[in-house]
């Protein structure tokens, strides 16, 4: 029976090769989900330990262990052969997505184990994006709790569309059958609106092996299959034969001037020597004259292989396009909805600049509306302005140059995506596509003829945005002012956005909140973008406390045409100076959410002028300015 047992935490490659090696026997890709409590590892070290998938060292040690860490007594404690890490064991919890192989003689399985702590939603994700079933643990005792509705619900999300409902400690109440029928009731009733193509429950014990791979003498009303018997037959990849061809480009292969290969792994679909394809992007054609692997060339190859595509013509195929069927393409777009699972402990912010990263491709987004946030307990639609960590919500989407995509629902590898915080490069969030928006599809961007150059010659000026960020009353809004005199009386032409006057006009309707602040600083940059287009040179004076946005609105901008002022004036200085009564009140409670007091400031790292206003006159900071910019060009 012993047929293969690994454990590892692989590259997704490795799982990819891994499959490619051993194609002759189906494989279910699984995920557990539970809490701490309720028997996950046991429950897979049962089904390892019952398949007699282990070997007599790791039992020995088992056993052993057993006595130093675990929670049965004398008997072996079967969660130590998958918690395997010594600090996982000492916490009592596991701490990453595990993945462990195994085969029984009909099928081989991966298993994904995410464990039930504050990250799970990250964990969960990570682990279920390729799977196929999801066990859904419940303690007999507990029954159906909040979190086994918000692990189902994130399991529908994701794409799994069978669960294995184990009632687990069935031994605990006395096998009873009137409280694993309860609990069958329970779950079906919400799980029905989650559209799950099979749910299968079936009483356990993963303690005594109980209906794991043994039937229970126990449960002699249950005549259901055991849960290797369920694992063994559920049919889980129908479809997935006959889904299109879809292969994301992940990097260009040229070794020398001869050879021009495509390398990725195919999504979705098959391919054969001599196929055409479409670049999806520009929407042009070729054929596959060559399927290359390191073991030799390929007539056809199918999902999940790692290959190289090379084809018939000299087409422009970057890293980040995907090659498909021509009778089924994929949606271009640069705007999107999309289901979005929240991972970070930083709220999502409507508004601000993310990396979105695909199979593929990586871009910038922004999320521009959030639609709603989903209760994860009836699942209903709440209002809300952002998604806190482990929230789920539908949001529209805006890239910034256009994505291939499929409707998640379509293609679970092409739909999907993550989100980036471009500052501390973590993942921060899942998202699955629900639909194209074809609101911007119809405007292009007009060419006129009277363009930027042209504008800013006839005032013989370069355009600029001179960005002035600090604390309020650092002094921002008065170099700014001295400046734009002296630009002013020298005949250029500007203009200064300045906080306290645009919040009375066009952004009138925000308020203070880290969401507010992203906003204002959103729509003053495009004003400024919109400035500097019209030939100006601009100064903007806002607090904008967040390096992101600073790098966003740096990033709307030419090259070149953004300058970041940092007016570093200390916090107790500008407390002390108080121009307006602010900090007075901020700091007796007041005011919420008041920079510097109960909102933080993310002073530049790498700020073009850095102003240390402490000891010097505003002016003489103007004219350091000034000459700044004449040294280079700007005026
Ligand atoms: S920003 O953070 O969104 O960039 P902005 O520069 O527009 O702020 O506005 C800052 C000005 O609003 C301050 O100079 C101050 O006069 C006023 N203000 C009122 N409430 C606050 C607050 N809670 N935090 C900071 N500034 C505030």
């Amino acid at each position: 029976m012993l047929q293969n047992v690994a454990e590892a935490r692989p590259a997704s490659s490795d799982i990819r090769h891994y499959l490619a090696e051993q194609e002759q026997k189906s494989m279910l890709r699984f995920l557990t989900c539970g809490s701490v409590d309720d028997g996950k590892s046991t429950l897979i070290g049962r089904l390892l330990y019952d398949t007699k998938l282990i070997f007599d060292d790791q039992l020995a040690t088992l056993e052993r262990d057993s006595k130093k860490h675990g929670t049965t007594g004398d008997e072996i404690d079967f969660a130590l052969l998958v918690d395997g890490l010594e600090a996982e064991r000492e916490q009592g919890i596991t701490i990453d997505v595990a993945y462990r192989f195994f085969s029984t003689p009909k099928r081989k399985f991966i298993v994904a184990d995410a464990p039930g702590h504050e990250q799970y939603t990250r964990n969960m994700a990570t682990g279920a994006s390729t799977a196929d079933l999801a066990i859904v643990l419940v303690d007999a005792r507990k029954g159906v709790l909040p979190q086994t509705r918000r692990h189902s619900f994130i399991a529908s999300l994701l794409g799994i569309r069978h669960i294995l409902l184990a009632v687990n400690k069935i031994d605990l109440v006395d096998h009873d059958q009137s409280v694993f029928d309860g609990i069958v009731a329970d779950y079906r009733a919400f799980a029905t609106d989650l559209g799950f193509a099979s749910i299968v429950p079936i009483p356990v014990s993963a303690r005594y092996g109980e209906n794991v791979v043994t039937r229970s003498d126990g449960t002699a009303w249950y005549r259901g299959p055991t849960m290797i018997e369920h694992l063994e037959t559920v049919k889980v990849d129908e479809d997935k034969a006959q889904r299109p061809f879809r292969f994301p480009v992940q990097y260009v292969n040229r070794p020398h001037l001869d050879f021009r290969g495509f390398a990725g792994t195919i999504a979705s679909g098959t391919v054969r020597q001599g196929d055409e394809v479409v670049i999806a992007k520009s929407g042009k054609t070729s054929r596959v004259s060559r399927i290359v692997t390191a073991g030799g060339d390929l007539a056809v190859a199918r999902e999940g292989q790692a290959v190289t595509l090379v084809l018939e013509d000299e087409v422009e195929v970057a890293r980040g396009n995907i090659l498909v069927a021509p009778d089924a393409r994929p949606q271009v777009a640069d705007q999107f909805a999309a289901n979005l699972i929240w991972f970070d402990e930083h709220a999502l912010i409507p508004g601000r600049s993310y990396l979105l990263r695909t199979e593929a491709d990586q871009v910038g987004a922004t999320v521009t509306e959030l639609k709603y946030r989903t209760n994860i307990n009836n699942f209903s639609h709440e209002a809300a302005k952002s998604l806190e960590m482990n929230e789920v919500g539908v949001c529209n989407i805006s890239v910034q140059s256009p994505l291939v995509f499929d409707k998640f629902a379509d293609d679970r590898t092409t739909g999907a995506f993550v989100l980036i915080d471009r500052i501390t490069n973590t993942t921060v969030g899942a998202g699955m596509i629900l639909h194209p928006l074809r609101r911007a599809a119809n405007i292009h961007w007009q060419a006129l003829d009277v363009n930027k150059s042209a504008r800013a010659d006839l005032k013989h000026q370069k355009p600029a945005v001179l960005w002035f960020t600090g604390l309020s009353g650092s002094g921002k809004s008065t170099i700014a002012n001295l400046l734009e005199k002296k630009l002013h009386a020298s005949g250029r032409h500007t203009y200064i956005l300045d906080g306290d006057n645009v919040r009375h006009g066009l952004n009138r309707d925000l308020g203070f909140t880290e969401e507010d602040r992203v906003e204002n600083i959103r729509r003053v940059a495009e004003v400024a973008r919109l400035m500097a287009d019209a030939g100006l040179i601009v100064l903007v004076s806002f607090i904008s406390p967040f390096r992101a946005e600073r790098r966003m609105a740096r990033e709307l901008m030419s090259d070149g045409e953004f300058v970041e002022v940092f007016v570093d004036t200390p916090f107790e200085e500008c407390a002390r100076r108080d121009p307006k009564g602010l900090y007075a009140r901020a700091l007796k409670g007041e005011i919420a959410n008041f920079t510097g007091v109960d909102s933080p400031y993310e002073a530049p790292e790498n700020a073009d002028v850095h102003l240390e206003t402490a000891g010097r006159a505003p002016e003489e900071m103007a004219d350091e300015l000034e000459a700044w910019l004449r040294q280079r060009g700007y005026c």
